[in-house]
């Protein structure tokens, strides 16, 4: 797929604008992500904390969650941004969360608030990741 520098930005734009409503009293480290599915829908997500700490929730898993509860089957392009010198690298159990919805065609976006930015496909995000 072949995303002009105008579209790319306005993604970001998008990702970024999620990142404001998450819920990070424990880290202080805010995350956004932006899911474009099959059918050209946008799913938002931002990581959501717990003071059990263990159960909080990954930016990109919670827009992920948000697009397969709206019907979301695969995800076309996927835009994770944070406050980060360079690009943001994701969790692996979220490179793993990605892959599940993903496929060869899948476009990955990593930025910052920047919009410093690096274009990823699943396999070089997660190179042999687990496949049943
Ligand atoms: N976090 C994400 O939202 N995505 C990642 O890929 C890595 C980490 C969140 C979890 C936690 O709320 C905060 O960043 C610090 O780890």
């Amino acid at each position: 797929m072949r995303l002009s520098e105008d579209k790319i930005k306005e993604l970001i734009d998008e990702a970024i604008k999620a990142r404001e409503n998450a819920y990070t009293p424990y880290s202080h480290f805010k995350v956004g992500a932006l899911v474009v599915d099959e059918k050209g829908h946008h799913h938002l997500g931002c990581n959501v904390e717990n003071g059990s700490y263990g159960l909080t929730n990954c930016g990109e898993r919670t827009a992920i969650f948000n697009g397969v509860s709206n019907g979301m089957k695969n995800i076309d392009i996927i835009v994770i941004v944070a406050d980060t010198t360079g690009p943001v690298s994701p969790c692996g159990a979220c490179r793993q969360v990605i892959k599940e919805f993903s496929n060869d065609n899948t476009v990955i976006i990593l930025a910052n608030l920047k919009k410093d930015y690096k274009i990823m496909s699943m396999e070089e995000l997660l190179p042999y990741g687990f496949q049943l």
